[in-house]
């Protein structure tokens, strides 16, 4: 009889502790869950197979070469490597690294900024904890040694601001569906793709979310076929503004367009799969409210 009643007891103190949120993710766990599902580092850090599948048990020791009229430069290996990776970095390091874009200032090309194609500009936007999550997290990768080609800058790198990152975002805003959105389309950086895109210019005032920019498939083979960043703004027929919850939702996670065609990459559909229910009704409530472009 005490034996039952000391059961329900315990019973009643786990459910009670869930809902009061007791059994919160740790930082480890936050920050595993930002880097491999809204920030896709990735999708840019990991390598892949000649399939172009990311190579898992190598994940984020270097990934890919983006060659452009401003840069040629190869997304490091960021595993905790002493040689190869990040592993010798201080947390200062690392954290100016994510939101300046700036190295180190020891080793090669010391306190250099890195190529604009890192989202440092984007990155601005974390809050305190999520950025102390993130290198957290990055700490308890698997090492692996690869060493990647060093860059060659070819213009002065040129960061442009996001408008978003630029105000800032606060702890007590992510209480609000729009603005939790908004931050996570940041730190996803989403228009970065998105965006209205001339010359090699972002318009993050009047072009947000308009689309057009052509991707290749596969960087670092410009002359391998296009995909073209779609209009995403509200507009009923450029745009998604008439598309259900659902239809935006499976575009996001799965790469599958309204009308059932598969999308194509670069966007990170893989990594956005595991994005959980509520961060993603969140940024399907901030894309709402991004307003109509054709
Ligand atoms: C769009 C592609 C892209 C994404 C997404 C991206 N990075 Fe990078 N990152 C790069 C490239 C390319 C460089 C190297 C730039 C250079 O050499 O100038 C870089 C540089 C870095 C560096 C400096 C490493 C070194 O050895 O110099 C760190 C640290 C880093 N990224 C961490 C991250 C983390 C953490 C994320 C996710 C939160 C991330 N990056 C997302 C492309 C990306
Ligand atoms: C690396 C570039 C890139 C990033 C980052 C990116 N996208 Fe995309 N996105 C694309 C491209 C390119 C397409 C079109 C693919 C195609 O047509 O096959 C697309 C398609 C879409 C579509 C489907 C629209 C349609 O008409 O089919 C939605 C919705 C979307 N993106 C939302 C987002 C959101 C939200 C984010 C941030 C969480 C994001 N994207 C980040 C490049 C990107």
């Amino acid at each position: 009889m005490l034996r039952t009643s000391i059961g329900a007891i315990g019973l009643a103190c786990v459910i009670s502790l869930i809902s009061s949120g007791a059994l919160a993710e740790t930082a480890i766990e936050r920050g595993d869950y930002l880097v491999n599902t809204i920030m896709a580092c990735g999708n840019c850090h990991s390598p892949r197979d000649a399939k172009g599948v990311i190579v898992a048990e190598k994940a984020l020791s270097g990934g890919l070469t983006f060659d452009t009229p401003a840069f040629l430069a190869t997304a490091p290996n960021i595993t905790p490597d002493k040689q190869t990776g990040i592993g010798a970095w201080t947390d200062q390091e690392i954290k100016r690294a994510l939101i300046e874009g700036i190295r180190p200032d020891h080793g090669k090309l010391a306190g250099a900024p890195l190529a604009a194609i890192m989202p440092a500009n984007f990155y601005k936007a974390l809050l305190p904890d999520d950025l102390a999550a993130i290198i957290a997290y990055l700490r308890t990768v698997k090492p692996v040694r690869h060493e990647v080609a060093p860059p060659v800058y070819r213009l002065p790198v040129r960061r442009e601001p996001y408008p978003d990152a630029e105000a800032g975002f606060t702890g007590a805003m992510m209480t609000d569906p729009v603005k939790h959105g908004a931050y996570l389309a940041t730190i996803g950086h989403c228009m970065e793709c998105h965006a209205a895109w001339s010359k090699g210019v972002h318009n993050y005032t009047t072009g947000l979310g308009k689309g057009g920019r052509a991707f290749p498939l596969r960087e670092g083979a410009p002359d391998s076929p296009t995909s073209i960043a779609a209009n995403i703004t509200s507009d009923p027929t450029e745009g998604i503004g008439a598309w259900s919850d659902a239809e935006i939702a499976r575009a996001i996670t799965h790469g599958i367009s309204r009308d059932g065609h598969a999308l194509k990459p670069p966007m990170a559909f893989g990594f956005y799969a595991g994005l959980k229910d509520p961060d993603l009704k969140d940024i399907i409530a901030y894309l709402r409210t991004v307003p109509p472009l054709d």
